[in-house]
């Protein structure tokens, strides 16, 4: 059992949760998810890692309920526990795994949407461990939704935008990274982490200023384990599995309307039918590395 040391309402609908977790905590980096089931009967969900405290042994997550499974995580508080915490699953950051001399050249600019948030947290942190600066750009739809704003702030240049004005900045996130690039910042790396729509703007956004674009495609995941096939996505000519070959890609190849059309889709199990015929059964769904898939 995985006990949850802390669990608090960061804002609006979004919670996080620190959990006892050593063994993943010694391994973990940004960039990566695990995997958390409640109990015997519980759905698997896939949530990406908002911290690791290597000492403590300890993971944070956080997490907004969508569905009747991440609703139940809600009530639960210090003491109670995960009946199963598995991870770190996925590929590190790029930025966390290249030779640092290389990330010293970057001119590197984070987009934050909503939730999507709490990943840039560790990629953020690790590089000003690293003595690595960044710029971050959070975005919410309204001051009470921003979240991690004083956290991030320790760790980075950090410019906070709120679609309806309420706080910081106003606009979009890609009218912020307009207005930076405009103010004379320069950037020739982003990694932007959100919603789908907003991966997909930000990337429309980033090539018009030629600026090299990463996004992380875990929004898709379903069981976060390469056997289910929901996390499919055409990047560039290829077919990959967020799950197994990501969660990060380069933004400038996703299509990402393939990827909403195709996550609508698998919700049901007619589209999952469909699906099945028009890509063909794979051999186990998908794991992305065998090309059994294709
Ligand atoms: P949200 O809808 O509040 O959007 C956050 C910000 O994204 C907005 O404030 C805005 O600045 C920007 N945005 C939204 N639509 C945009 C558009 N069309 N053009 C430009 N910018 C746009 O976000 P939320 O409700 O906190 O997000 C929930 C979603 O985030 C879920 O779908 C979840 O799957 C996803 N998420 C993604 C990741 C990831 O790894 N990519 C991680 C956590 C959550
Ligand atoms: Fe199931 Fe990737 S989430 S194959």
């Amino acid at each position: 059992m995985y006990r949850i040391l802390e669990a608090r309402n960061l804002a609006g609908n979004i919670y996080e949760m620190v959990v006892e977790a050593p063994r993943v905590a010694k391994r973990a980096l940004p960039g990566q998810f695990v995997i958390v089931k409640l109990n015997e009967e519980a759905e698997r969900i896939p949530l990406t890692i908002c911290d690791y405290d290597r000492e403590k042994g300890t993971i944070t997550i956080v997490f907004q309920p969508v569905g009747a499974s991440t609703s139940k995580y809600v009530p639960l508080k210090a003491g109670d526990s995960f009946m199963d915490f598995v991870g770190p699953l996925g590929q590190p950051s790029d930025l966390c795994t290249e030779p640092l001399e290389e990330v010293r050249k970057k001119k590197i600019l984070f987009v934050a949407g909503g939730v999507g948030t709490a990943p840039v947290y560790p990629q953020a942190k690790w590089l000003h461990e690293h003595g690595i600066e960044c710029d971050v750009i959070i975005g919410a739809k309204t001051k009470d939704l921003v979240i991690l704003e004083e956290e991030m702030k320790k760790v980075a240049n950090t410019y906070v935008t709120t679609d309806d004005g309420s706080y910081g900045r106003s606009g979009m996130v890609t009218k912020c990274i307009e207005d930076l690039v405009a103010e004379g910042h320069v950037y020739d790396h982003c990694v932007a982490i959100g919603p789908m729509i907003m991966m997909k703007f930000c990337c429309l956004t980033t090539k018009k200023l030629g600026i090299h674009t990463i996004v992380s495609m875990n929004p898709i995941m379903v069981d976060g384990t390469g056997m289910c096939g929901a996390c499919r996505l055409i990047v560039g000519d290829q077919v990959k599995f967020a799950c197994v070959d990501g969660p990060e890609f380069d933004g400038h190849l996703v299509d990402f309307d393939a990827a909403m059309k195709r996550a609508t889709l698998y919700k049901t199990e007619e589209g999952r039918a469909l699906l099945a015929y028009q890509e063909g059964e794979t051999h186990h769904g998908g794991c992305g590395q065998c090309g059994g898939d294709k």
